[in-house]
């Protein structure tokens, strides 16, 4: 098959390695891709929010599938339009996407259908929501914006003041545009979080292994929120138990409530769980794999992610008998001095191979660039060194082995990726 993934961050090199596996991949493209990822696929110009330009793309390679990996385009509907032109395509449509597009329509799901989430309140002016915040006076208190703000929507005020502010700029100064015009407040939770990706064809429901974000920017999860610092799997806190609650009451619930409101979920479809004192909650879900959860479930998975995507699309995910590994899996993300604020590009980087890569680790690229036979820094997230092992410290000790021999100006990295996990009893 020719496959074409759309996107450019460590997630996709994460999927195009992966489908690299498959006897069935006989060439990969990637738009816009980037440095690492060009070394095993060809690269092309074209946006990964273009739809006009991914589906004409699609055209000229003639491919035999397309993987729709980031939420823009996909809550954009570009599923819709390369469906509409025969492609076989991995991703939700337009209608089940927005399960992330729109906290307002995933938290209004949730209360309908039953399935267990912060309590919350809706707003689209501030005066609203400021006299609710007065009259629950609870605090800390958590404020959503409704749309899209990569990543950067949800504000954890810790009093009346910060609440206020954030309230206003995000209502009143449209701090993200059109998606911050309407907010949701919600009750503050506290637990650990566990991540689960999940395949659905929207009949049958498979979860991955699980995973765990490290979001802040700084060791002791200190310091400000990133898209993700580094992950970890199988998440410790995700037990057999907690696995069975979720099937029962998140996970299948909200494939049957998508469908019952004509909203069908194909794809993969992203838990992000809180396991609170009172049971596991559902903290957010995403239309998509996770960055950089994908790099850590993804190497572990056993069964050809070829046919896995094509049961998907097809609805006979039920015949398939999904495998993996019985290893851990970590991921060291090395940042850009100054991320997640402002950071230089283009900056020189050592210690990889030709192809990117550093012996006994998947070095996925997230910002980088190829020329000349140099890899050049390109984004905040640069790469993820990423390992497995038959336990959590192994894997870890294998990427963090590797981070030690990759080298740039200012390279940021966690020493504590896994720490929270490994004292887990
Ligand atoms: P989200 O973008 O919805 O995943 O939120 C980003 C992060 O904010 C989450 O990973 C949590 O750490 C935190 N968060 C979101 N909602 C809540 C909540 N209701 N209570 C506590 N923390 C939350
Ligand atoms: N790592 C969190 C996300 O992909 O949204």
């Amino acid at each position: 098959m020719k496959i074409l993934v759309v996107g450019g961050g460590g997630r996709e090199h994460a999927i195009i390695m992966k489908l690299a596996e498959s006897k069935r991949t006989e060439k990969l493209y990637c738009t816009p891709g980037n440095g690492g990822i060009s070394r095993y696929a060809e690269c092309f110009d074209v946006a990964a929010t273009d739809i006009d330009g991914v589906v004409a793309l699609a055209k000229k390679l003639a491919v035999d599938m397309v993987v729709v990996a980031p939420d823009d385009p996909l809550v954009l509907g570009m599923v819709d339009a390369l469906n509409a032109e025969g492609f076989m395509t991995f991703g939700p449509d337009k209608a089940a996407a927005i399960i992330e597009g729109s906290k307002v329509f995933s938290k209004d799901l949730m209360k309908k259908y039953n399935i267990p989430t912060a309590k919350y309140e809706i707003f689209s002016d501030s005066e609203s929501a400021i006299a609710y915040l007065k009259s629950e006076n609870s605090y800390p208190a958590v404020i959503k914006a409704d749309g899209l703000a990569l990543g950067k929507g949800v504000i954890i005020a810790q009093n009346e003041e910060e609440a206020i502010e954030a309230v206003k700029s995000m209502i009143d100064g449209k701090q993200f545009g059109e998606s911050s015009s309407t907010v949701v407040i919600e009750e503050f939770l506290t637990g650990p979080e566990v991540s689960v990706l999940s395949f659905t064809d929207g009949k049958i429901v498979v979860p991955m292994i699980s995973s765990m974000d490290h979001k802040r920017a700084l060791d002791g999860d200190k310091g400000l929120n990133t898209g993700g610092m580094g992950t970890i799997a199988p998440n410790p806190f995700y037990t057999e138990a907690v696995a069975k609650e979720c099937m029962e009451n998140i996970f299948l619930p909200t494939i049957k409530a998508m469908k019952a409101e004509g909203r069908t979920f194909k794809g993969c479809l992203y838990f992000g769980l809180m396991v609170t004192p009172k049971g596991v909650k559902v903290i957010e879900y995403n239309c998509r794999f996770g960055d950089p959860e994908t790099q850590v479930v993804l190497p572990l998975l056993d069964t050809d992610l070829v046919d896995i995507f094509e049961a998907v699309y097809n609805g006979t995910l039920a015949d398939i008998d999904i495998k993996w590994k019985n290893e851990c899996c970590s991921c060291v993300v090395m940042a850009s001095g100054g991320y997640p604020q402002s950071y230089p590009k283009g900056l020189e980087m050592h210690g990889m191979d030709d192809n990117g890569q550093v012996d006994g680790v998947f070095v996925y690229h997230a910002g980088t660039k190829y020329t000349d036979g140099k890899f050049l820094t390109n984004g905040g997230r640069v790469l993820g060194v990423t390992a497995t092992g038959e336990t959590l410290q192994a894997a870890l000790d294998k990427s963090y082995a590797a981070v030690k021999k990759i080298s740039f100006e200012n390279a940021h990295y966690r020493t504590d990726i896994g720490q929270r996990a490994l004292s887990a009893k």
